[in-house]
């Protein structure tokens, strides 16, 4: 096995009641594990492939034989956002962030409240499955970004800070179409703590 489904950290029912226990099981154990099975499949006969970080093939998937290309941009950004969703989810989450993020967030946005409400916005009007991000350029400036997919920040030169599946997947089961009530409930369990980590690492 090249890669494995990383545990939860946490009981799949710690977040209701903002995302219930069926659907974090349904979401970890299945929907996870089969980007991962898709990835370890198509990476199989790919030692030089095997030997690299995921986040390096995901931001250069041109280097990526072509025959396994698409495979490897589902998959692998399925794998390699779930491993991120996870740890930025924490029954002890929500609120406002502080420290340099949460510094870094009002200067680009000008308040917590108006970046929530672009965030918001953005994730809305996700058409299809997709992803919705606080992500890094080049130049360390804060954006929000969509990526439909599986496709992430890494494919398109950015560094993701922050991330929300909005894939039917992540809250049909407790929500149905409702999905601003999803993203509403979400904020209330944002790893904010997490989230200032990957900001720290990824800042150049
Ligand atoms: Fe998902």
């Amino acid at each position: 096995m090249l890669y494995t489904l990383p545990p939860l950290g946490y009981e799949f029912g710690a977040l209701e009641p903002y995302i219930d226990a069926q659907t974090m099981e349904i979401h970890h154990d299945r929907h996870h594990q089969a980007y991962i099975d898709n990835l370890n499949a198509a990476l199989a006969n790919h030692l030089g492939l095997q030997n690299k970080p995921l986040s390096e093939i995901l931001s250069s998937l041109e280097l990526v034989p072509e025959d396994i290309r698409l495979v490897v941009r589902n998959h692998g950004g399925g794998t390699y956002n779930h491993n991120l969703f996870w740890t930025m989810l924490s029954p002890q989450g929500g609120g406002e962030p502080r420290g340099p993020i949460g510094q870094a967030i009002k200067q680009r946005f000008g308040s917590f409240a108006e970046f929530q409400h672009q965030f918001n916005l953005s994730a809305k009007k996700v058409f299809g499955s997709g992803w919705v991000w606080l992500a890094l350029d080049q130049f360390s400036n804060l954006q929000i970004v969509v990526t439909a997919n599986q496709d992430n920040p890494l494919m398109i030169g950015l560094r993701p800070v922050l991330g929300l599946d909005v894939w039917e997947h992540a809250y049909y089961l407790q929500y149905q179409n409702r999905r601003p009530d999803y993203i509403n409930a979400w904020w209330h369990v944002i790893n904010w703590e997490q989230v200032a980590e990957n900001y720290e690492r990824f800042k150049v």
